[in-house]
């Protein structure tokens, strides 16, 4: 929520600024500002509304050059989005430019306090005390902006990332975190910070990682942190292991385009190094002993939206294979309802970012509880990888899209390797499934590859199917995450109405919805030792004999339900519990290509953000 960036180098500052805003407009996109250091003062512009906006007021009133600026894209909380709500906020006398990610809880007493002092706001966001307060420590006698900063962080309640330039200071730019996501690139005579590093990517891949309540000051020639309470802090540096063309659209017309594509490789990266050729599972990286993984005696999984389907599905896998009690909740309510959850407890937290604040905030109280937490996820460095004990990265590269295609998918596969490898390392009564399972895994990428190239046939279904506004999605067992995923895209990109059900539920309501012509989407399970399958082909008819147009996902051979399915769309072959991989990637191009039709902006749907960094 909310993308910042700040630059001081060599280069034009605005071309680097709005490059990095360009990467992370996913952030947000209510509104677009930049600040430069000009002569001993703030130049700035914003405009309301995506970048493009800016761009064109860019054009018209151009800005002076500079080599130091700071830049935001806005996800509106305090403010509806407009031109004066938009940042970078610059004080009345023109020598403080900030922008802000995030919440500060305090802002009304402090804002009461700065107009009782003769400051005059000129928006309604929160951001703008800072802005007010770090002038008065700069016009008083803070020796520079980085102090100044320092200052006035401790006096911020909330959730911030601050990036600041002072006019009378050119050639430094000052960040500040608490809760909220900040990154600094290191690159030779420039440095960079940015909410996350695909905004500098392309000059450096050399990042630094920032802890909680840091300040970071970035000049020319160098990187410099210190806490909030004015000591050197140690920071950790890292090397980003993708590089700039994994954040460019590569010729597709969306990046959700691009990144469904990717998902046989980001499935299969995800693998990559993570067991032997007899199908031993081997993650060197688990931080968490197998003494300390023998003593688990219940495993809570949390996470948000994609990302909870995600833990439906690992709960299904990792009690089969672990026979340890699972329980799955959305971290927006983990914390609130008193969960019972010990030392013998692990959380497993799921996160693509690793930046949503509602998760990371039931990490915190789950180790606060004495609870060991493994996160699931794909940013390196992120926050909800920095506080967890032990981290199992997903390879899925960046995900710019707002909607999660491929990180769910990895996702999936992440949470897979850890119930194997749990039951590896326990000696569990379905130990004997880990190789052959393994095997079956390596199979998904080229199961996924086989859908892909078979999209025309789901695209065409979209826009035949476009003029409906109600869709139903279906699924039991593992397939009901399923049906849930597939909704979601629904209603995020084409912001139609689409509600998954459990099958089994069907009779015990939702079947009252059913009328002719409906569009009914329903997983089916492979056909197995169990009566599921049959169970799920019952329901279809059920549907059906009410007017429902059923469009049925069925394993390839798999024909009993042919009499009953208006659309067949074939899966590949996979054991039940890996399906879900195989299953969500038609409705991914379903929900792409009806969002598509109907003219949305298939990246950026309306009122989302790709991190949720706010409660
Ligand atoms: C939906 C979607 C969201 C995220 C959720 C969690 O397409 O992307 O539901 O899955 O906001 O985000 P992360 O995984 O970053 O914690």
């Amino acid at each position: 929520m909310c993308g910042i960036v700040g630059y001081v180098g060599e280069r034009s500052a605005l071309d680097v600024v709005l490059g990095g805003l360009r990467r992370l407009e996913y952030r947000g996109y209510d509104s677009t500002g930049v600040a430069l250091v000009v002569d001993g003062s703030i130049a700035s512009a914003k405009k309301v509304g995506k970048l493009a906006n800016l761009d064109k007021e860019l054009a018209e009133h151009p800005l002076p050059a500079s080599t130091t600026g700071i830049g935001h894209t806005r996800w509106a909380t305090h403010g509806p989005p407009s031109d004066r709500n938009a940042h970078p906020h610059v004080s009345a006398d023109r020598r403080v430019a900030v922008v802000h990610n995030g919440i500060i809880e305090n802002f009304a007493d402090l804002r009461a306090e700065l107009e009782a002092e003769g400051f005059e706001f000129s928006s309604d966001t929160d951001t703008e005390t800072v802005t007010h307060l770090v002038d008065r420590e700069l016009r008083g006698d803070a020796p520079d902006l980085t102090e100044a900063v320092r200052r006035v962080c401790r006096r911020l309640k909330g959730a911030f990332t601050l990036v600041v330039a002072d006019g009378e200071d050119p050639g430094r730019v000052v960040g500040a975190r608490r809760n909220s996501p900040l990154v600094a690139g290191r690159g030779e005579g420039e440095n960079f910070l940015a909410s996350d590093v695909s905004a500098f990517i392309q000059y450096t891949r050399s990042a630094v990682e920032l802890g909680q309540d840091q300040v970071i000051t970035i000049t020319r020639d160098g990187i410099d942190v210190i806490d909030f309470d004015g000591q050197p802090s140690a920071v950790t540096e890292y090397h980003v292991d993708w590089d700039a063309s994994a954040a460019e659209k590569g010729g597709y017309e969306w990046f959700m385009l691009k990144e469904i594509e990717e998902q046989p490789r980001a499935v299969a990266d995800t693998l990559l190094g993570r067991h032997d050729t007899q199908g031993r599972l081997m993650l060197d990286e688990m931080r968490l002993s197998d003494d300390e993984l023998r003593a688990i005696d219940k495993i809570v999984i949390i996470g948000c939206g994609t990302a909870s389907y995600a833990g439906m599905v690992a709960k299904y896998a990792i009690e089969h294979w672990t026979r340890i009690p699972c329980e799955v909740e959305l971290a927006s309510e983990f914390r609130y309802r008193d969960p019972i959850v010990g030392r013998s407890t692990l959380v497993v937290a799921i996160s693509q970012s690793g930046e949503t604040a509602d998760t990371l905030q039931a990490i915190r109280h789950a180790r606060q509880q004495g609870s060991k937490v493994l996160a699931i996820c794909n940013t390196n460095g992120s926050t909800i990888a920095r506080e967890s004990d032990a981290v199992l990265y997903t390879h899925a590269g960046p995900e710019i899209a707002v909607a999660s295609t491929k990180g769910f998918l990895t996702q999936l596969v992440a949470c897979y390797v850890l119930g194997l490898y749990l039951s590896q390392v326990r000696g569990t009564k379905y130990g004997d499934e880990v190789a052959s399972t393994v095997a079956e895994l390596e199979k998904l990428p080229a199961g996924v590859q086989e859908i892909l190239d078979r999209g025309d046939e789901i695209r065409s279904l979209a826009r035949e199917l476009a003029e409906h506004r109600t869709f139903l999605f279906l699924g039991r067992h593992v397939g009901y995450p399923v049906a849930l995923e597939g909704a979601l895209k629904l209603k995020e990109l084409a912001y139609l109405h689409a509600e998954g059900f459990a099958a089994g539920e069907l009779k015990h309501g939702p079947i009252a919805v059913i009328e002719p012509g409906l569009p009914v989407f329903v997983v089916v399970p492979p056909k197995g030792r169990d009566q599921l399958h049959e169970k799920v082909v019952s329901n279809i008819q059920e549907i059906r004999a009410r007017g429902a147009r059923t469009v049925v996902l069925v394993e390839e051979g798999d024909t009993s339900v042919d009499p009953f399915a208006d659309v067949v769309i074939r899966l590949p072959n996979a054991p039940t519990l890996l399906q879900p991989v195989l299953a969500t990637v038609p409705l991914q191009i379903f929900a792409a290509e009806l969002a598509s039709v109907l003219g949305h902006d298939v990246d950026q749907p309306r009122n989302l953000a790709k991190s949720v960094t706010v409660e």
